[in-house]
């Protein structure tokens, strides 16, 4: 080990040297000593200040959200069998597990900012959590209304872990957000819902990062549908960079919904939504309008995935690849998948040449343990004996 005499040894009680270090080497490696600085990542409201309504008078609320990874995803790829490099952005890295956490940074600082004394939201479960834990950051009262029985386990847990006044209304989402609404526009307490146009303003730095990061826009976004904000707030920063020149060219826009919960597919309300996937059970999407646009004026499409193709999808990026999203974001990667299996994707890789696709996992696996759990054999249980346990270990 190099190391300069000049700096103090840790050293144990009682040890004595047995040879002079100090005449080992005359060149000062103090600079090597030093833990590497990483860069400090402050929130995106720091990082991309520019392309947001903030102001020096802002305060900001943050829990240093965003500047999450873009996952190659080799499998996938390789499954696609396609000239196409893959990329998951994993928005389940945020510090609540899900996307929802840049569009709440900016909508909480703004409620601050505009004085507001408490908010609430209606919400499939990671709204809550992570209006709930911004709302703690910001010392304000929080209140989620979500649909009794169909909110993951991990979503309720944060929510209730926060503080927040928990309401479970006999209905589904769509329901709870009517209520929410009459709630905001009879009483002062703030909607921090999707409806606010601050959390669109904020869930387009995903879409700032992802070019930031490939040093080009994607060919190809694959996106999960429910209320139909993400993809609204994609498109918006997508077009935002374009304009601004970081990016030559804009990406397709592929959104996916959920066979039973697919209102924009079939082009109408559905009054009973039904899947498993439970953060994108929604009937009658706020944005409904800001996705068709998104997809018109990208070219691309949006489309349902089976609740079957779905799980299959969930459990390949388990098993494959390492990532463990929750049911919804695997939707995208269920579209992605349906598109290669049906040659549209071939179709796209003739004419444009290679594809760069991203696809955008929007919670952590960690959100839905149930369903997890639900779809995988029990642990195999076993007395504490070499014998027993070697008996199911395959080398
Ligand atoms: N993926 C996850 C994990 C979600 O939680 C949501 C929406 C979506 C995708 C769909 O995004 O609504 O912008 O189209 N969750 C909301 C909620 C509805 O209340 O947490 P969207």
């Amino acid at each position: 080990m190099r190391r300069s005499p000049n700096l103090p040894m840790p050293r144990p009680a009682g040890f004595r040297p047995r040879f002079p270090f100090f005449l080992m080497s005359s060149v000062d490696v103090r600079a090597d000593q030093r833990a590497p600085t990483l860069p400090h990542w402050r929130g995106l409201l720091e990082a991309y200040r520019e392309w947001l309504p903030v102001t020096d008078a802002t305060p900001v609320v943050t829990l240093h959200e965003g500047n999450t990874p873009l996952l190659p995803a080799p499998r996938l790829a390789e499954r696609l069998g396609l000239q196409a490099r893959v990329w998951l952005k994993l928005e389940g890295v945020n510090p609540t597990g899900s996307f929802k956490d840049r569009g709440m940074t900016l909508a909480m600082s703004k409620a601050v900012e505009e004085g507001k004394r408490a908010v609430i939201c209606a919400s499939t479960g990671n709204t809550s959590a992570s209006a709930a834990a911004y709302a703690r950051r910001a010392g304000l009262p929080c209140v989620v209304v979500v649909p009794e029985g169909n909110i993951a386990l991990g979503k309720l847990a944060q929510a209730i872990a926060h503080q927040a006044t928990v309401l479970a209304v006999q209905g589904n989402f769509d329901a709870a957000l009517a209520v929410v609404r009459q709630i905001h526009e009879r009483h002062p307490i703030e909607l921090v819902n999707s409806l606010n146009p601050y959390r669109i303003e904020g869930q387009k730095t995903g879409a700032f990062e992802i070019c930031d990061q490939l040093g080009r826009a994607p060919t190809h976004h694959f996106i999960p549908v429910g209320n139909a904000g993400n993809i609204t707030a994609y498109w918006k920063g997508y077009r935002e960079y374009a304009e601004a020149g970081r990016i030559e060219a804009l990406p397709k826009m592929l959104g996916f919904q959920a066979a039973g919960a697919a209102p924009i597919v079939l082009g109408r309300p559905v009054p009973n939504p039904e899947t498993f996937a439970t953060a994108i059970r929604i009937g009658n999407p706020v944005s409904w309008r800001g996705a068709e646009a998104a997809r018109d004026e990208s070219g691309g499409l949006i489309e349902a995935v089976t609740d079957d193709e779905i799980a299959d999808a969930y459990r390949r990026l388990a098993a494959e690849e390492g990532v463990f999203c929750e049911p919804a974001s695997a939707a995208a990667v269920a579209g992605l998948l349906k598109k290669g299996r049906e040659g549209w994707l071939a179709e796209e890789a003739r004419r444009l040449g290679r594809l760069e696709i991203v696809a955008v996992l929007t919670g952590h696996g960690l959100k839905d343990p149930t369903s997890a759990i639900k779809r995988s054999p029990s642990p195999i249980v076993v007395p504490p004996a070499i014998d027993a346990l070697m008996e199911h270990i395959r080398l």
